[in-house]
């Protein structure tokens, strides 16, 4: 199993486990936080279940699911979630996800957590190309990932069942090479 523990300047990644479920009920369970996602704000069980089946995937063979708490870089508080999926038909490519506590936002970290998941994907491991798909309304995710390096590609249209209905998203991409020269 590949455990996960990086430590950026402002930031932390590992793995969740079942201490983690109040902190990330806070993201998942936030009527603001999950303004623009595809779902409900989740219920404490529900999130439990989450971390639960985090927690299965993450000992399979190959790994393709990782769910991390986001800490503060002593890994003392957990301030934010982030998901990176491997696909299973393109094991080059995953998609990303993340989420902060609102009481988080607007100081530059979740541009932070996106820089620190490329580099945790492309150097650990391996990948080639990373994804992440936003609601199209989603500025603050729009203007994170730009700046973090991840180019608009375009609109996938009724791309999920929120619960108002079907709705487009935007995808961004960084592909390895790219991202190497912008460290350079
Ligand atoms: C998306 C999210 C992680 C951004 O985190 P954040 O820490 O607030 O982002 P940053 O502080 O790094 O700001 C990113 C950019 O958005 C801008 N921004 C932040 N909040 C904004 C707002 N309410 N309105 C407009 N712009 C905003 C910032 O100025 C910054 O722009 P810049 O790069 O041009 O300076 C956070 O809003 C969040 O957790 N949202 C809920 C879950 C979610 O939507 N996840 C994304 C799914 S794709």
């Amino acid at each position: 199993m590949h455990c996960v523990n990086v430590v950026g300047e402002r930031l932390g990644l590992r793995d969740v486990n079942l201490s983690d479920v109040d902190a990330l009920h806070a993201i998942y369970g936030n009527r603001a936080a999950t303004e623009h996602l595809p779902f409900n704000p989740r219920s404490l069980d529900e999130v439990a279940g989450i971390v639960e089946e985090a927690m299965a995937a993450a000992a399979a063979e190959p790994r393709r699911l990782y769910l991390l708490a986001v800490t503060d870089p002593d890994q003392h508080n957990v301030i934010g979630v982030a998901r990176l999926h491997v696909e299973a038909d393109h094991p080059h490519s995953a998609e990303i996800g993340l989420g902060l506590r609102p009481d988080q936002w607007g100081r530059g970290i979740g541009t932070d957590l996106i820089r620190l998941l490329l580099g945790f994907g492309f150097r650990s491991l391996g990948l080639h190309r990373i994804w992440g798909a936003r609601s199209p309304a989603n500025i603050p995710a729009q203007l994170a990932m730009l700046t973090a390096g991840m180019i608009e590609e375009g609109r996938i249209r009724h791309h999920v069942l929120a619960p108002e209905g079907w709705r487009d998203s935007i995808v961004h991409s960084a592909i390895v090479d790219e991202w190497n020269s912008l460290l350079l």
